[in-house]
């Protein structure tokens, strides 16, 4: 039975809600230029892009507004088609089809459910206009080799960093290698506000496009602003991505801990990992070669065959021995219901008309790895931020116990 107890997650740190109590009696809560100060410190943080680019940060309302900003800024739109993955969460995908793109799936490696590149290329049509990856559960996916196919095939690579803030692929962290990435700063996040997000893009003229769609103008220069207003470019058709200066104060806060938070995740997740070493009915991703992910959220695959106990028993069993844990993607997201415009007939769906014009069928999508991973993924919370080797022994424990005879 596990005794041990993560440290509280996100951290309440005594600085940071003094500084969130004197924004409230400032009554700074909402700025329409954003949160400067973030931004330039998220910017030092992230460093230059793969190129030798220097970033430009939006911070915004939630890191779905940052995947429509990343994706509307480099003029992405109606019938254009995204490569994406269909083992992530399901904003990832709505974004694309939020700003009328195509979703195009391709796999995923069965044990990480990090996307496979080699399944990429072969979806590449005359209507891609990028590649949408996903550094899922804190792991950098092959960020450089999608980069890569990108140039080589002349087309966009975007990043969605949500669930790996400060991970690194090839000394870089991610959101390094893509045109441009987004991040999630929800309140579960490796970097946590209340409610947030934020945008990098390595293109400042993208950059200023996605502003124009979302973001108040008065954080522009006044000569440019002069310039687009003007051009009949700043108008009051905003698709209200203003971010929330409350939560903005707390991600400022936690910014300076990150690294060293990731770094524990990754010591305990590699003890938890030697553990388990040895134990077939049990799979953990490892990172990559080059990368230097941290774990976020720790989902393992279980093999039934191996063990002769249903997923769902395993995930009771580990449940009553106090490792808790829930079934994050159970269905891939080309096989969700909603995606689906045949024979659909539940409440009106905006995307069916665009898939239907595009001719998008799910029906024949083949992603094999995606399909194998979710009837046997158990995922549990890591926020073990702190070392704790004994608290490893235990959740080792508890899984062993769950799997065995
Ligand atoms: C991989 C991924 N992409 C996108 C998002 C969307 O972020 P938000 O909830 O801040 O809109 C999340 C988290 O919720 C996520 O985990």
């Amino acid at each position: 039975m596990l005794t041990r107890r993560p440290p509280p997650f996100p951290r309440r740190r005594d600085e940071a809600i003094a500084a969130v109590v004197e924004q409230l009696k400032n009554g700074d809560w909402t700025r329409l230029e954003g949160a400067p100060e973030l931004e330039r410190e998220l910017e030092t943080f992230h460093g230059p892009g793969i190129t030798g680019t220097k970033p430009t940060v939006f911070y915004l309302s939630s890191g779905t507004a940052a995947l429509m900003a990343i994706l509307l800024g480099h003029g992405i739109g109606p019938g254009d088609e995204v490569i994406t993955t269909p083992y992530t969460w399901g904003a990832t995908v709505s974004a694309v089809l939020a700003i009328g793109a195509i979703p195009v799936f391709a796999d995923v490696d069965p044990i990480s459910g990090l996307m496979r590149p080699e399944t990429v290329e072969p979806l590449i049509t005359p209507r891609t206009r990028g590649i949408l990856c996903v550094h899922l559960f804190g792991h950098p996916c092959a960020a450089a080799e999608l980069r890569r196919i990108a140039d080589r095939r002349g087309i966009l690579l975007f990043e969605d960093g949500s669930q790996a803030h400060g991970a690194r692929l090839d000394g870089l962290r991610v959101g390094a290698f893509g045109h441009a990435s987004a991040f999630s700063c929800m309140g579960l996040k490796l970097l946590a506000g209340t409610e947030g997000g934020y945008a990098v893009f390595h293109d400042p003229a993208a950059a200023e496009r996605a502003m124009l769609y979302g973001r108040h103008p008065r954080g522009l220069p006044p000569d440019r602003a002069a310039v687009l207003g003007e051009a009949g470019l700043l108008d009051a058709l905003q698709l209200g991505w203003r971010p929330c200066t409350i939560g903005a104060v707390l991600v400022r806060h936690a910014l300076p801990h990150l690294d060293a938070e990731n770094a524990a995740r990754r010591r305990n997740g590699g003890r938890l990992r030697a553990a388990l070493a040895g134990l077939d009915a049990v799979a953990l991703h490892q990172d990559l070669p080059g990368a230097e992910g941290c774990d976020h959220l720790l989902s393992l695959v279980v093999h039934p065959e191996r063990c002769g106990r249903t997923r769902n028993d395993i995930a009771a069993r580990m449940n009553a021995a106090g490792a808790g844990n829930f079934h994050y993607i159970p269905v891939p997201i080309h096989r969700l219901k909603r995606l689906d415009p045949h024979g659909y007939d539940g409440p009106r769906v905006f995307w069916h008309d665009q898939l239907l014009r595009a001719g998008a069928d799910y029906r024949a999508a083949e992603c094999p790895g995606a399909e194998w991973r979710c009837p046997r993924e158990i995922t549990l919370g890591f926020n073990w931020t702190e070392d704790d080797p004994e608290a490893m022994g235990q959740l080792a424990a508890a899984i062993r116990h769950a799997v065995a005879a």
